[in-house]
Parts: C-alpha cells; sequence; structure tokens
C-alpha cells in the first residue's frame, strides 16, 4: 500500500456508521424494562409506524432480516408452489432463496447494462402462465422505471414486490420506492443505509398483504385474535426489541445519512465526468439515486484495460472497491446452476432449467445486459462520512490509475 493512503470511513465499523448516545438511550430503556422480546414491548412496534409513516404507507411490519422481508412478502402474495416469481439476476441472495422456500420458481430478467436494473421489456420476455409476482432490485439505490413495470404488472395481475435493501428513501417521479409497488422490503443489515445489524421491514398499503406479513413473522399465531390458532406454515421471523430500539434512532438519521451522501455524490460526478472509458452514475430527471454504493462503468475498448486492473490499481491507494460486483449472474451460482435445494431432489427447479444455466454459452446470449454489467461494473464503497477530502482523495486516485495503467499499456 501507498504511504500517501488515506484511510475511509467504512460502514464495517464506527468510522462510517452513525451509532451513538441516541441508540445507547432507547437500548438503555429497553434493557431497563427487561422486555426484550417485541410481541410484549413497544420499540419495534414503533419503529414499525414510523417507518410506514415516513413513507405514507398505511403498514409496516419489522422482521429478522432483509432476507426474511422478502420471504414475508412473497407469503403475503400467497403463490402456489410451481408458479413462477421473476426477479434480477443481479442482486443479493437473500433476494432469490425465499422464492426457493416458498416452492417457487425464481425466473430470471435480464438487466439494462448501465443501471444494473430489470426493465419491464426484459421482465415481459419472461411472463408465462405461471407467473405470479415480480421482484424488483433498486440496485445500488437507484430506482427502476417503475411506471413501464406497473403498467406490465397490471396487465398481466402480477403483484410487485420492490426490494429497497439498497434504496432507502430514494424516489421515482415523486414516490418513494417502496410504496409503488404492492410491498416495499428493505434490510437493516450492517452496511445498509440505516442498520441494526440485522434486521428489515416490509410496507404495504394492503391490509390483506400485512394481515399476511405480521402473521407470517409471528408463526402465523393471530396475537390479539379472539380464537387465536397457527392459520398457516409459518416461520417466527421476528425483531427484537433490542434491534428496534437502535432502529427508532437510527431512522431519525436517515433522511440526512441519504442527503450526505447524495451531496458527496455529486462532488465525485463533478471530478470523473471528464473521463473518457468511465461512465458515472446518471440517474434520470424524474429519479433520486441513493447511492448505496457510488458504480463507475468502466469501458476496456476505450481504455485499454478492464475493471480488475483498475480496482487492483485502487487497492494499492487503500480503495477497497469490488469490480463486477457478485462476480456472476445468480443464476450460476450452485443453488440454482446444480439445484442443490431440498435433499437430493432439485424441487423447484427443473432439469430444462439447470440444463440452460449450466450452459455459459446459452447464459451469454440470454442475458447479454447482465453479462456486459457484471463484466464492467466498479463497486465504489460509498458512505455517509465522506468529507470533501475523502471526495477528492478518490478522484484523485482514480485519474493517477488510469494514468498509470494507460502509461504501462502504451508501453507494452
Ligand atoms: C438487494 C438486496 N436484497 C436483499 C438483501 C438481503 O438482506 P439481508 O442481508 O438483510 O438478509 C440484500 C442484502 O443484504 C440486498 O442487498
Amino acid at each position: 500500500m501507498s504511504e500517501t493512503t488515506l484511510k475511509l470511513p467504512s460502514d464495517q465499523d464506527h468510522s462510517g456508521r452513525d451509532l451513538g448516545r441516541e441508540e445507547i438511550e432507547l437500548l438503555s430503556e429497553v434493557i431497563a424494562s427487561g422486555v426484550l422480546n417485541s410481541t410484549k414491548g413497544t420499540k419495534v412496534e414503533r419503529f414499525e409506524k414510523e417507518f410506514a409513516a415516513l413513507h405514507g404507507s398505511k403498514h409496516g411490519v419489522a422482521l429478522a432480516s432483509g432476507t426474511a422481508a422478502i420471504h414475508a412478502a412473497i407469503v403475503a402474495v400467497n403463490p402456489d408452489p410451481m408458479d413462477e416469481i421473476i426477479t434480477s439476476p443481479i442482486t443479493d441472495m437473500g433476494a432469490i432463496a425465499p422464492i426457493i422456500y416458498q416452492g417457487c420458481v425464481p425466473v430470471f430478467a435480464d438487466t439494462d447494462p448501465y443501471t444494473y436494473n430489470v426493465t419491464a421489456e426484459s421482465i415481459e420476455k419472461k411472463i408465462t402462465k405461471k407467473t405470479r409476482a415480480v421482484i424488483v432490485t433498486h440496485l445500488f439505490g437507484n430506482p427502476c422505471r417503475m411506471r413501464e413495470i406497473m403498467a406490465l404488472a397490471g396487465k398481466n395481475h402480477l403483484a410487485v414486490i420492490e426490494d429497497c435493501a439498497q434504496a432507502y428513501l430514494a424516489e421515482y417521479e415523486g414516490r418513494k420506492a417502496g410504496t409503488i409497488g404492492d410491498i416495499g422490503v428493505f434490510s437493516l443489515q450492517q452496511g445498509k443505509h440505516m442498520t441494526t445489524g440485522e434486521g428489515g421491514i416490509a410496507i404495504t398499503d394492503n391490509a390483506d398483504h400485512a394481515r399476511r406479513l405480521r402473521l407470517f413473522v409471528n408463526k402465523a399465531w393471530g396475537y390479539g385474535d379472539k380464537n387465536p390458532d397457527h392459520y398457516f406454515l409459518a416461520l417466527n421471523y421476528r425483531l427484537t426489541e433490542l434491534q428496534g430500539a437502535v432502529a427508532l434512532a437510527q431512522l431519525k438519521k436517515l433522511p440526512s445519512v441519504v442527503s450526505r451522501r447524495q451531496a458527496a455524490a455529486k462532488k465525485l460526478d463533478a471530478r470523473l465526468r471528464s473521463i473518457d472509458g468511465i461512465k458515472i452514475p446518471a440517474p434520470p430527471a424524474d429519479s433520486t439515486h441513493v447511492y448505496w454504493k457510488y458504480c463507475l462503468d468502466v469501458d476496456p475498448e476505450i481504455l485499454g484495460f478492464d475493471v480488475a486492473e483498475l480496482a487492483a490499481q485502487l487497492k494499492n491507494f487503500g480503495i477497497a472497491s469490488a469490480p463486477r460486483y457478485i462476480q456472476k449472474p445468480a443464476f450460476r451460482c450452485q443453488v440454482i446452476k446444480d439445484g442443490v435445494t431440498f435433499g437430493r431432489n432439485h424441487f423447484p427447479l427443473s432439469e430444462e432449467m439447470m440444463r440452460g444455466y449450466q450452459d455459459e454459452g446459452w447464459c451469454r446470449r440470454e442475458y447479454p445486459g447482465a453479462y456486459q454489467a457484471l463484466s464492467r461494473v466498479l463497486v465504489l464503497p460509498w458512505n455517509e462520512f465522506y468529507e470533501e477530502t475523502h471526495v477528492r482523495y478518490i478522484a484523485d486516485k482514480i485519474h493517477e490509475s488510469v494514468s498509470l495503467l494507460s502509461a504501462v499499456k502504451i508501453k507494452s
């Protein structure tokens, strides 16, 4: 590592997490009350109400993780086994595994090569008679084109789940991410805009969906009902009061976290705009990007070097970027490609589907957008504590890395 490296605030520790007195005060209240369980306490319930209110949503249900939130949202929609749910091949496995756990078939729509998001056009190609729902991921904090997606879903009677794990308070046509589809889900994991270490929350305006979400988190036990029972197959996905306390404090800080990230991103935009072969994020005028991460499109044809070489050079300057994000589309992971699901049975994945995903050539032809995106994306860490010096440092080191790598290419 170079001697002149600047340590960047990181969401992996206190340097880049806004955790302090406010969280401790609320945590102390929980400890003093002796009630750590959300079915008896008040903090999780308050968090659910305040989170929903911030979004202008009628209902909020907190859960143990973003994965649990996706799972509960699928259960709320109530698909039959073997129904198909269309999703993105560039997302976290936590957004896909619940589809399979619920006995449904994940079907992947291609992504736009520059926004990394699924589109109405790519979703439409994958709709069949078995399609029940679509999960759209607003990747890196940049909303999908929801107008077209909602029109398509309406025409085909599909439920829409918005995965906002990376897109807190992002807006599309003046509406907040998570409030456009039927259900919006969020993750409270360590590296998100707000965190409780692990955790999640789902929001909806639909009372039936809210009821099923709530029940699914509670083993489908009808708390508060006259004659409660375990109404259907469900799990314990509850958030604890300790997490609820932290979530409440974090929620107060969320708008400021988002605007600080946006302001820092604007500064980096200005410093990187001029590099031939590198594209900065370009959210359309009707959307706001909330910069979970700051991504660059690195064109190897123009630059003469690729995204991995640029990332290796940046590492020398202490900048830990993620070239190619998840490295390969989700369907190329063993769980899906080889159908490693339940015992030795591949349920609910078919042999034919697996054969397709095992054939790299077929995958590349079927998903050109996702392959291009993953071959060129450089994911820069992003944080609300980035000051002018951090942004300038990142920009300078990117310029310096491009010059160094270009000089090496010219020589060889
Ligand atoms: C887009 C997306 N969806 C879902 C998840 C799963 O959330 P969790 O890790 O809280 O289970 C994540 C990641 O954490 C994510 O980034």
